[in-house]
C-alpha cells in the first residue's frame, strides 16, 4: 500500500520546484516515463509492436479510461487532444439546416476555433454562463432550432465549474445534446459518466492527467450511437484483428471507436493510461480532497490579505484558484518563478492549480514567498 509520500515520489518535478501549474501542463510521472521508454525501446530496437501486444495495449488503455470515468470501453475513442474530440462530436451531430448551437462565452479557444471554423452550416450563439444558473441560461436562450449546448466543464481562468449532472438532466429532458470540454476537470475532480449523463466529453492528457500532450479521449454516450453521422472516420475506426491481409476490410465499429481515423499515438496512450492508473490507485475522491485542502489554505490566505479572488467559493469546485493582484501581476509572477514557484499568468491574473501530490509545506512556502514580495515593495 503506497502512502502519499510514495505517490509524491512518482513526480520528479517535486525535486526541482513547487509546481502549482496543472491547469497549464501536467508534469510527467515516473511510471508514465517508463511506459514511454518501453514503447520507444520497441520502436527503436524492433521497429514495430508485436501485433497481439499492440491490440492488447490499446484495449487495456481503453478499458482503463472507461473505468476511470465509469463508462464502457466502446464509449471511448482515442484522440490527440481536446479540440479533436470537440470537432468529432460537433461534426457528427445530426444537424439540419437552420439548426443552432449555444456555446458558453468564455470557453477556451480550443472550443471556439472548432465551433467558428468547422461548422459553416450551423448558427452559433455565444451566451454567458459565468455566475449564472446554467439551466436558466439555456432556457432563456434556446429556441426551436437549438440542437446542442457546448460548455467547458471548468472555465480555464476562473475555475468556475458547471454542474453537469443538473445541466444534463435538463438538456436531455428538452432534447438538446450536451457537448463538454472536460480537460480542466478530469483528473482533478471525480467525474462519473453515468451520473453526469452528458452526450460527449472531450479531454486531452496534457494537464490534470500528467501529460504528455498529443493524446486524449472522447467519451460518446452510447445512447447516441445510432443517431450520429459518420463524418469523421478512417481505416482504424474498423475492427481489425491483424494487418497481414489488407484485402478484407472489416466493417467500421458501430460505437465511439469508429471515430479513430488512423495510426494511433501509442506512446501517448500508454502514458495516459499509466497516469490514470496512478490516480485510480490513490482514488479520485482522495485526489479531489487533497486538491481542495491545498486550495482552501491558499484561499484563506488570499482572502485575509486583501487579494481579489476570481474563483467562486460556492458551487462545485475545481483544481483552479485564480487571483487578480491589484498591481504588479507580472512582477509577482516573475518573483515567484525565480523563487521556484511555478504558476500561470493569464489575462492579468495569477492562476494556482495544485495536484494531489503537492504538499501543505509547499503552500506555506508559496505564502511566505508572496509575503516576502509584498514586504519588499
Ligand atoms: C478548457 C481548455 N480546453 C482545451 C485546452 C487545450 O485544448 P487541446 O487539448 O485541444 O490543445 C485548454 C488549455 O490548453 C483548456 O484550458
Amino acid at each position: 500500500m503506497l502512502d502519499l509520500a510514495d505517490f509524491r515520489n512518482l513526480f520528479p518535478i517535486t525535486e526541482r520546484c513547487i509546481y502549482f501549474n496543472h491547469a497549464a501542463t501536467g508534469p510527467l510521472s515516473l511510471p508514465a516515463r517508463r511506459a514511454i521508454e518501453q514503447c520507444v525501446d520497441i520502436y527503436s530496437s524492433r521497429g514495430e509492436f508485436d501485433i497481439d501486444d499492440y491490440f492488447s495495449k490499446i484495449q487495456d488503455a481503453r478499458a482503463t479510461v472507461a473505468h476511470f470515468i465509469n463508462a464502457k470501453p466502446e464509449e471511448i475513442a482515442f484522440t490527440h487532444n481536446t479540440s479533436e474530440g470537440i470537432y468529432i462530436a460537433l461534426r457528427n451531430l445530426p444537424f439540419n439546416e437552420n439548426d443552432m448551437i449555444l456555446v458558453m462565452d468564455g470557453v477556451f479557444p480550443a472550443v471556439r476555433y472548432v465551433v467558428d471554423h468547422n461548422l459553416p452550416h450551423i448558427k452559433k450563439k455565444y451566451v454567458c454562463f459565468a455566475g449564472e444558473d446554467p439551466i436558466a441560461v439555456v432556457k432563456s436562450n434556446m429556441d426551436k432550432w437549438t440542437k446542442a449546448v457546448v460548455v467547458d466543464y471548468v472555465q480555464f481562468l476562473s475555475g468556475e465549474t458547471i454542474d453537469l449532472q443538473r445541466l444534463s438532466e435538463f438538456t436531455s429532458e428538452v432534447g438538446l445534446y450536451l457537448v463538454v470540454d472536460g480537460i480542466q476537470g478530469i483528473g482533478a475532480v471525480s467525474f462519473d459518466a453515468a451520473d453526469n449523463n452528458v452526450d460527449f466529453l472531450a479531454c486531452g492528457s496534457a494537464k490534470w492527467l500528467f501529460g504528455p500532450g498529443g493524446a486524449g479521449f472522447l467519451y460518446v454516450n452510447r445512447r447516441n450511437f445510432g443517431k450520429l453521422r459518420c463524418q469523421h472516420t478512417g481505416w482504424l475506426g474498423a475492427g481489425w484483428t491483424g494487418f497481414e491481409d489488407i484485402t478484407k476490410n472489416p466493417p467500421l465499429h458501430s460505437d465511439a471507436r469508429k471515430y479513430e481515423m488512423g495510426t494511433r499515438n501509442v506512446i501517448g496512450i500508454q502514458a495516459l493510461s499509466t497516469n490514470i492508473n496512478i490516480l485510480l490507485q490513490y482514488g479520485m475522491p482522495n485526489v479531489e480532497a487533497r486538491i481542495m485542502k491545498l486550495k482552501s489554505i491558499l484561499r484563506n490566505y488570499f482572502e485575509s490579505s486583501g487579494f481579489r479572488i476570481s474563483t467562486p467559493d460556492s458551487g462545485k469546485q475545481s483544481g483552479i484558484l485564480t487571483v487578480r493582484p491589484r498591481i504588479g501581476v507580472e512582477d509577482l509572477y516573475h518573483f515567484l518563478k525565480e523563487t521556484g514557484v511555478i504558476v500561470s499568468m493569464r489575462n492579468q491574473n495569477l492562476r494556482f492549480s495544485p495536484h494531489f501530490y503537492n504538499s501543505e509545506e509547499e503552500v506555506k512556502q508559496i505564502i511566505d514567498a508572496i509575503k516576502r514580495y509584498r514586504n519588499k515593495g
